[in-house]
């Protein structure tokens, strides 16, 4: 198959019946049942030795436990921390939240106190798993509220916690404000070993401004990180390392999300995307590669997928960027089209003569796409409703990006004690990283690196470096991570969850459920049916579904000539008369196209119009409410069925 083909069929299985897809993996699945029971085995050790470890209490969980909160209290003095995060003081934090308890004038925020609890919801879900809801005593009186608990708490313990607040905020997941700050603080808080990939905080960029002050941030930090990288290899002792093949996956790199660079980066705006945003990822990679170090470009929504290929096509065949191994592209094992796209990109590997960087994810925007699907009423969902399915597929992805050494150096990025262990079986001795995110997995990885002290482990860590101001779309997926009940890391050091429950055979998992779609996530059109309504949910165009959108534009430019008469009593009316002749009627943005005929009522036709239709009236009154109803009904159901033909008439 070309590589034209598997693009097409990338496209196709974007919204895949997620049984048939199951299926197919199912029956491509390679792990033999001996390896499947080592996996399991070696997994539930390496989670007894974690939570062994005395390091293994989470800050989050060990937040409300230290200081006695009950979780409304918690979570309100997380969002004053969030607040008092936002003040640009040069006072120290201490005394700026010393002064903010006693002298209180939280009320001054009464008019927007909404604002001030506005992330309450987040902080909720993260910090106890549970939506909590805060009384208007926190949100209308908070001044009064707040000195009530510091009279039971006692000051110093409220101050403690919100300093504690804080620093989780901004501390867990950043690891700092500037490269300058996190390249100093990641080699002082990690192994010799350990490589990074920054992340520069920033996304879905608004506006052209946004859009060139991350890119800017961009720029300056591959410098940094370049040039912090040479000076690391004028070391005698790595200097060889550096300059050794390989060098480039031991070195520093960056991760770039294409949304942070251009305000229109969707489908539907491909030309300005190539003509605009292109070149912007390209003068990042350019200078990675004047550095020798790895540029990935993360993944985003599904939406972006298709036009992301695009883009990703474009740089590994462009002949600047030739001879540099460094461009990485990552793959999002919840889209039902990841194993197409894996082929995809080992062909384009091939085509384009070099070897690419692949980071095997699972994917970080589960919840928001299944309600942009249900929103949009799209045909299917593009991601897995099971997390067993996307384990498999996560699985199926490895074996096949493992099995194209030569075309794809793999990157595999989680923070479960199952996947990990599956990957070090399926890969024997062939080459590839683990990636872990800062502020998580530490204590997976620096037990697994002794389990297997045969082989050293690559492990590498995406660290976002940047302001709290960017911070929260990037903090609120690591909540959803940490707070799902289905995600591993929130029971991974729960002692009351047995390792047997907490880790299972994928296969199995997957297998125990028929059919292999989750039966309480229906498909976007029966979501209102399946809560007991009787309407079905609208079906909508996928505008950023190049197979859809085509078969729109096809539909649009088979419009018919169009005539446009005067309907009076249901009857066309055909202009006769002078005034309301037959006219020919042009395409206003070419007036060469001619695309109909109309003629416009006479003053006798509207007189006629109006009477007729106050004769009918009657007639509709006595129909009754709902036989009008159902005349309205079958009207939308026309328009919905008839829509793309519609959408040509009125274009
Ligand atoms: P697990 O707990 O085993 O898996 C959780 C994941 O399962 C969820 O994130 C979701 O993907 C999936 N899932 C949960 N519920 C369901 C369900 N009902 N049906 C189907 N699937 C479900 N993510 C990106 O999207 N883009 C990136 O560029 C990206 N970069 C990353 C870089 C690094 C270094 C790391 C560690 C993660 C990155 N992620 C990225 C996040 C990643 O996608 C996962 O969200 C995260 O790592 C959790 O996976 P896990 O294997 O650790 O945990
Ligand atoms: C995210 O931003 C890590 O890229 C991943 O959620």
């Amino acid at each position: 198959m070309n590589q034209a083909e598997i693009r097409n069929r990338i496209r196709s299985a974007t919204h895949q019946d997620e049984h048939q897809a199951v299926t197919q993996l199912l029956h491509s699945n390679p792990l033999s049942r001996r390896a499947r029971q080592k996996i399991l085995q070696d997994s539930r050790q390496l989670v007894s030795l974690c939570r062994a470890d005395k390091q293994s209490s989470g800050t989050l969980d060990a937040f409300l436990l230290e200081f006695g909160l009950s979780n409304a209290e918690g979570v309100a003095l997380m969002c004053l921390a969030e607040a008092l995060l936002r003040v640009p003081d040069a006072l120290t934090a201490d005394r700026l939240i010393a002064e903010k308890i006693r002298g209180g004038n939280w009320n001054t925020h009464r008019g927007n106190s909404e604002s001030l609890f506005v992330n309450a919801s987040t902080w909720g879900l993260m910090l106890t798993g549970q939506l909590v809801s805060l009384d208007k005593e926190i949100t209308q009186h908070t001044d009064s509220w707040l000195k009530r608990l510091t009279a039971t708490l006692g000051e110093p313990v409220i101050r403690a916690a919100v300093m504690q607040a804080m620093k989780i905020m901004g501390g867990q997941y950043v690891l700092g404000r500037t490269i300058e700050e996190g390249l100093k603080r990641g080699a002082k808080n990690n192994s010799p070993e350990t490589r990074f990939s920054f992340d520069m905080l920033g996304e879905g960029a608004r506006t052209e401004e946004d859009a060139a002050r991350y890119l800017k941030a961009y720029a300056s930090a591959i410098d940094k990180i370049g040039q912090h990288q040479s000076g690391d290899a004028d070391n005698s002792d790595s200097s060889s390392l550096y300059k050794a093949n390989g060098s480039l996956y031991r070195a520093n790199g960056i991760s770039v999300k294409l949304s942070a660079l251009h305000p229109r980066y969707y489908f539907s705006q491909h030309r300005a995307v190539m003509e605009e945003l292109l070149p912007r990822i390209k003068q990042l990679c350019k200078q990675a590669k004047q550095y020798n170090i790895g540029l990935s470009i993360d993944a985003e929504e599904s939406y972006r997928l298709d036009i992301s290929l695009d883009i990703f096509e474009a740089l590994a065949k462009d002949p600047e960027l030739a001879g540099w191994q460094g461009l990485g592209f990552v793959l999002q094992a919840y889209q039902k089209r990841a194993p197409d796209t894996a082929k995809w990109l080992i062909g384009l590997a091939r085509e384009s003569n070099r070897r690419l960087m692949v980071r095997l994810v699972k994917g970080a925007y589960w919840d928001a796409e299944i309600k942009h699907a249900q929103e949009l009423g799209l045909e299917s969902y593009p991601v897995y409703t099971r997390k067993a399915n996307t384990d498999l597929c996560y699985q199926h992805c490895a074996g096949i990006l493992l099995d194209a050494e030569k075309e794809i150096y793999p990157q595999f990025a989680t923070h479960n004690a199952y996947t990990a262990s599956m990957i070090l079986e399926l890969a024997g001795d062939r080459q590839f990283e683990f990636q872990r995110l800062h502020g998580m997995g530490h204590i997976l990885y620096a037990q697994l690196g002794e389990q297997v002290s045969d082989r050293q482990l690559q492990v590498r860590v995406y660290a976002p470096i940047g302001n709290h101001k960017d911070l929260l779309p990037y903090l609120v997926r690591r909540l959803l991570e940490n707070g799902a009940n289905s995600s591993f890391v929130n029971r991974f050091l729960d002692h009351q969850t047995p390792v047997e429950e907490l880790l299972e055979d994928t296969r199995d998992q997957v297998t125990a459920s028929f059919p292999y779609q989750h039966k309480m996530i229906p498909l976007p059109e029966q979501i209102y049916k399946a809560a007991g309504e009787k309407r079905k949910n609208t079906s909508g165009i996928d505008l950023d579904g190049p197979l859809e959108t085509a078969a729109l534009l096809e539909t649009i430019n088979q419009t018919p000539l169009l005539n446009s008469h005067p309907i009076i009593n249901g009857e066309e009316v055909e202009g006769t008369e002078q005034e309301n002749q037959l006219q020919q009627a042009f395409n206003p943005t070419d007036q060469q196209q001619l695309i109909g005929h109309s003629s416009n009522a006479s003053e006798a036709d509207i007189t006629r119009a109006l009477e007729s239709a106050h004769s009918a009236q009657p007639a509709w009154n006595s129909l009754g409410h709902s036989a009008r109803a159902d005349i309205l009904d079958k009207v939308a159901d026309l328009m919905e069925r008839d829509c793309a033909r519609l959408m040509g008439v009125i274009a």
